[in-house]
């Protein structure tokens, strides 16, 4: 959520970020955002609808992020494969064998947790210490606080820090080694309980693997099983020769895709950041051995700088790179982004060598090496891999879009202050009463101005009751047709985030918005 203080409004909002993100997830629920999935039926654990607005704002997000790829890079083309593949595939991916979450059940409250995310919890906690000294310190030293000095010195955030670095050094060669006794001990040695029952009374920890399956054929003998895709970066490996030849693509080339994912995640929790179906946004970058470190740092600074395109603060967004790799990988990092509920991870890139497309020739039998006109020889390409969840983007975005504005007249808005190319409705058209031609010229406008963006007609209740309902769903611009527009053809415009009103010929109106709420307005701001 984002604090306001400007010149007609006030900051109100001094909340716990729990409180934020309670609001936030309510907000997405009462304006069409965001539903439960099958809620009738009392709902279906970590799996969600997009409801009307929701839907249009997640189509934006994606448009951003397939434009920003397939438009803006002539060596970039996109796919759309299928969810069910060959079941080999996860074999030869290493999801068969190692997707796997590491599980830990509690005795008392027979409730199942994954252990990873426990211990994760736990560091957080010592983060949490840390940051709460330092903003005591914040406010005791007022503008001679020196910060990183602070940090250094105070014997107790050194204390803490020292418990954290110990832990977390232990967790990461634990995880790494899918050490699962060690695991357990670690929980046990932090003394961490079960947020229900209270106890320690923990059991083993074990491997769960996460992919989800089900049965193709139609006959018992015939049937075979097969998953549903835990990510879409697969579809892309083996369809890579095909579009590579088909589209006389030359290395570096690029491969995108968007699609849904599955994964049957046991801690599934935090609205839609942790989802068992979910959407990812994913785009391999074929490239020649020996280069992909210097890929690597630009696809670091292009997808960062895609992110802070939003204009969401570039203090929210930080790089977390990965100290200890996956074997097939020699570099990789999170981008990650401040919500209610600390910095987390929005989007993975990863060098992955040529791990997989390596494995998919070993599995398949089959020769899927590139041949480079260049140098007259076959290789197989190594990979740079951007992945990106859509839903968590999309939470991001919702959780810094949502402020509670107090207003000089004492109200109090709620306003969505979305990227305006992003918003859902770029434009609400009103007429001031429902009569004497006012709906009819509203509708007129409407008529004009939908081929070029999301219009919404709306006649219901007063002009002011209509700007809040906007401002909840965060539309950027709305449109009054009051008895001079049917004399003067003039409106009042009135803008969202300022709530200054002008008035301006019905002809001016689509110059006015077009050029700021399109993709192509996000698209040429990107360096
Ligand atoms: N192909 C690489 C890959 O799938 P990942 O880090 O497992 O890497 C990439 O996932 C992105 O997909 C994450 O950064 C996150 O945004 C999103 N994601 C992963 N699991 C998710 C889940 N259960 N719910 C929502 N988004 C998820």
């Amino acid at each position: 959520m984002r604090i306001f203080a400007r010149k007609n409004h006030i900051l109100i909002n001094n909340m716990a970020q729990e409180d934020v993100f309670k609001k936030v997830v309510s907000h997405c629920k009462e304006y069409g955002f965001v539903f439960p999935s099958s809620e009738i039926y009392d709902g279906l654990g970590a799996v969600y609808d997009y409801g009307q607005n929701g839907v249009e704002l997640k189509n934006n997000i994606k448009q951003y992020w397939w434009q920003s790829m397939v438009l803006m890079h002539e060596n970039i083309v996109g796919i759309d494969s299928a969810i069910f593949m060959h079941p080999t595939i996860w074999k030869a991916s290493g999801h068969v064998d190692a997707f796997n979450d590491p599980l830990i059940d509690n005795r008392d409250s027979k409730k199942r947790y994954r252990a990873d995310v426990l211990i994760e919890d736990q560091i957080a906690k010592y983060d949490e210490k840390i940051e709460k000294e330092i903003a005591k310190a914040k406010k005791r030293f007022g503008d001679a606080f020196d910060e990183q000095k602070y940090r250094e010195t105070s014997p107790r955030v050194q204390e803490e820090l020292t418990k954290r670095e110990a832990l977390h050094e232990r967790y990461s060669k634990a995880m790494n080694d899918m050490n699962l006794e060690e695991l357990r001990q670690i929980i046990l040695d932090e003394g961490i309980v079960c947020p229900i029952s209270g106890t320690r009374n923990w059991t083993d920890v074990r491997q769960f693997n996460l992919m989800f399956k089900t049965e193709m054929g139609s006959t018992a003998d015939g049937a075979f099983n097969i998953y549903l895709r835990p990510e879409t970066a697969q579809g892309i490996f083996v369809n890579y020769l095909n579009v590579q030849k088909t589209g006389r693509m030359k290395i570096p080339f690029g491969i995108a895709q968007i699609g849904k994912a599955f994964r049957n995640e046991i801690v599934a929790r935090q609205f839609i950041f942790r989802m068992r179906e979910f959407e990812q946004m994913e785009m391999q970058f074929f490239i020649k051995p020996g280069t992909e470190l210097d890929w690597f740092a630009k696809w670091k600074q292009t997808r960062m700088a895609w992110h802070q395109n939003l204009g969401f603060g570039a203090e929210n967004y930080r790089f977390h790179d990965h100290e200890k790799l996956a074997h097939y990988a020699n570099a990789a990092t999170d981008i990650e982004f401040k919500l209610p509920f600390g910095y987390k991870e929005i989007e993975g890139i990863h060098s992955r060598t040529n791990f997989d497309l390596s494995q998919h020739e070993k599995f398949s039998g089959k020769n899927i090496k590139y041949f480079d006109p260049e140098l007259g020889e076959n290789y197989t390409p190594y990979v740079i891999e951007t992945s990106i969840g859509v839903d968590r983007m999309f939470l991001s975005i919702m959780c810094h879009s949502y402020c509670e504005e107090k207003l000089e007249n004492g109200e109090t808005r709620v306003v969505l202050r979305l990227p305006a190319a992003l918003a859902p409705i770029k434009c609400t058209v009103m007429p001031l009463v429902k009569k004497d031609g006012l709906p009819e010229k509203a509708r007129e406008i409407i008529d004009e101005l939908k081929f070029h963006f999301n219009c919404q007609y709306d006649e219901k209740d007063s002009i002011g009751k209509r700007y809040r309902r906007q401002d909840a769903i965060g539309t950027p611009y709305c449109v009054t047709v009051d008895f001079d527009t049917l004399q003067d053809d003039s409106v009042t415009i009135r803008f969202r985030d300022s709530m200054e009103q002008k008035r301006v010929k019905i002809s001016e109106l689509r110059g006015i918005i077009e050029d700021n709420v399109t993709i192509t307005s996000l698209l040429k701001k990107l360096k």
